[in-house]
């Protein structure tokens, strides 16, 4: 690479951000390319106070060719990571327009744009959903492929199309990280999830009723075939998550094609071990309550993390204590998350 400046969309979300500050610790410089639509200008501002050095920023659309090609005229890019998605479950099934135009339209027109402009470096944020149920544990990287919500399926097709790009030109330089369940938050505790409304994922609720914002938790389901019969995920702490972007970028350029990575820890742990670990890293304490699964929910899902640990040289070292310490110590300091 001639010059080291990433372009990260979706920069100023919740993985971006972290990952900004790990690119910037590794010595990259960073270009945001982010349209808010989930995120606020206030966590790149954190991010230049973590790592002292500048996080330019362009608001736009993803699907904005135009602007994209701005940013590629105006800039010397050496790669992309493409954050830049929805990712609501829910609101998928209720509006899948939304999420294949947003998802998948939005990941053509960047690689659309990169090959006009001869960028060919590229990681894409995948998930541990495009497993669907798996029917074997741990999860390797060449299980079978389903999709049970249209968010999944945007993941499913971009994988397929950034698949399909590489074997077509073989100049094209790809890494599909497939993220298992992304928790905690940078150890400054000024940066970490700011979700909008009521979380729809366990940690931030978990967060949310440790720090009085909620009376309490809902278990979704005590009836599973796991270690307490609550469902079981392979939690990540978004710095490792982050460092393994780092990993992947530095990997890819002596690579051709589209490689995929899982990206967890290999260890599965249950709702109330997790609230377990929260309340004593908080020394709060989290009132549950037992209620009925919820719908499209899976027993376990754990990685095998072997492969990213063989080719990338790249393993999660933090545990669940730091992650439930960090996610706390966030929460603490921004009880409502990003200032307006
Ligand atoms: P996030 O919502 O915090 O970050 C996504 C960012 O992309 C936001 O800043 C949002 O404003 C921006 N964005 C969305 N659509 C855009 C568009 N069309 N143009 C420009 N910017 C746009 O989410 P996150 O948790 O940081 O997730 C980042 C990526 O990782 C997403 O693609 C998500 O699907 C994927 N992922 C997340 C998880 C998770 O549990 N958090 C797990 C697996 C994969
Ligand atoms: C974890 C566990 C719940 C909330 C989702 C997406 C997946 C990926 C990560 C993007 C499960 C239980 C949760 C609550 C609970 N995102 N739970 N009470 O479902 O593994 O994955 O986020 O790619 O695509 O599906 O994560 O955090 O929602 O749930 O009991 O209020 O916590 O049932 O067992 P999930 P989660």
């Amino acid at each position: 690479m001639t010059t080291k400046k990433i372009l990260v969309t979706g920069g100023a979300g919740y993985i971006g951000s972290h990952t900004c500050v790990a690119l910037l610790q590794a010595g990259y410089e960073v270009l945001v390319l982010d349209n808010f639509s989930n995120s606020k200008a206030e966590s790149l501002r954190r991010v230049e106070t973590i790592s002292g050095k500048k996080v330019p920023l362009v608001q736009a659309d993803v699907r904005d060719r135009e602007a994209l090609r701005d940013v590629f005229r105006q800039h010397s890019i050496a790669g992309v990571i493409h954050f830049a998605g929805l990712k609501a479950v829910g609101e998928s099934v209720a509006e899948p327009l939304k999420y294949y135009d947003n998802n998948v339209s939005g990941s053509v027109a960047l690689a659309q744009v990169m090959a006009e402009f001869g960028v060919q470096v590229l990681v894409f944020s995948s998930s541990a959903t495009v497993y669907g149920d798996p029917a074997q544990l741990p999860i390797r990287e060449d299980f079978p492929l389903s999709a049970t919500n249209p968010y999944g399926g945007s993941k499913l097709m971009v994988e397929q199309i950034y698949g399909d790009l590489a074997a077509s030109d073989a100049t094209w330089q790809i890494a599909l990280l497939r993220y298992f369940n992304p928790v905690g938050a940078h150890s400054s505790g000024t940066i970490g999830e700011d979700p909008n409304g009521l979380p729809n994922n366990l940690m931030p609720f978990v967060s949310q009723v440790a720090v009085g914002r909620r009376e309490f938790l809902n278990v979704w389901g005590d009836d599973y075939a796991t270690i307490d019969g609550t469902g079981v995920r392979d939690y990540i702490h978004v710095m490792d998550l982050a460092e393994g972007h780092v990993r992947a970028l530095a990997w890819l350029q002596n690579q051709s094609g589209a490689h995929v990575f899982n990206l967890g820890t290999g260890r599965g742990f249950s709702v109330l071990e997790m609230v377990k670990a929260f309340e004593l890293a908080s020394n709060k304490p989290v009132p549950y309550r037992i209620s009925p699964r919820r719908p499209g929910d899976v027993a376990a899902v754990y990685a095998d993390a072997s492969k990213a640990e063989r080719e990338l040289g790249w393993k999660a070292v933090r545990d669940i204590n730091a992650m439930c310490q960090d996610a706390w110590h966030w929460q603490k300091q921004n009880p409502v998350g990003y200032p307006d």
